[in-house]
């Protein structure tokens, strides 16, 4: 499905930027990176995550990531979209239609990728899941930081915190989480951005902001 690129043509006021990849994969620099870009030309930014961008969310959060025990994959599937839909209705909705700029870390393309591909619950039933929780709100634009698991896996093993339960799946998981998120790439090539993520940062910066410069309101 092809989603428009200029704010004429957008079912809300604001614009929903989200970020996308394994773990890893550096979006909470890129997104932070943008926030300040958008800031300086004096945007209003709602920087947010899922899961855990509510009160509720963070409640789930800690169930999702940090539960010892095992979870049943539909049952994980069900919290990620239970935080989901309470985040899109308390936060994200009110914000675009404000007008505000949502910069969001994660959204239904991860439950895809993780609940779908992942733990092989089946691409359609889990995007559709999400799409009912949040009454059908796709992004703008979703950049994906593509990242070969492997390095990935380096990347946070220098960071030196402990695992939570999606990342201490074994490769063969984050080797299907990665296939899956290019395939939703490919599939909806106007709302997505690829990039290269072993490119440096500021690279990576000054081609989210040449996308996002192109959709702003005020854009040409
Ligand atoms: P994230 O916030 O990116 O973790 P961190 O704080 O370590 O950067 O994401 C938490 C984990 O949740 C991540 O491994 C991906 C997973 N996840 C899903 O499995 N499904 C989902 O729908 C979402 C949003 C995240």
């Amino acid at each position: 499905m092809s989603v428009p690129a200029h704010a004429a043509d957008r079912p809300h006021a604001g614009l929903f930027v989200t970020f996308e990849g394994g773990d890893g994969a550096g979006k909470t620099t890129q997104s932070t990176l943008l926030q300040e870009w958008l800031e300086r030309s004096g945007r209003t930014v709602v920087r947010t995550r899922e899961p855990g961008g509510t009160e509720v969310g963070v409640l789930v959060r800690d169930i999702v990531l940090h539960h010892r025990g095992d979870i049943a994959p539909r049952a994980e599937a069900l919290l990620y979209a239970a935080d989901r839909a309470h985040h899109i209705a308390t936060v994200v909705r009110p914000a675009l239609d404000r007008g505000d700029t949502v910069i969001q870390d994660r959204y239904l393309d991860s439950s895809v990728a993780y609940q779908g591909a992942g733990r092989v619950l089946g691409r359609d039933e889990v995007r559709d899941l999400s799409l009912w929780a949040t009454e059908g709100l796709l992004p703008d634009l979703t950049v994906l930081l593509d990242l070969d698991p492997r390095v990935a896996r380096e990347r946070l093993d220098a960071d030196d915190k402990p695992f939570d339960r999606l990342e201490a799946e074994r490769e063969g998981f984050h080797v299907r989480v990665r296939t899956e998120f290019l395939a939703l790439a490919e599939a909806e090539p106007d709302r997505f951005l690829v990039l290269d993520a072993t490119r440096p940062a500021a690279d990576l910066a000054d081609a989210v902001r040449a996308r996002v410069g192109g959709m702003l309101p005020d854009a040409p």
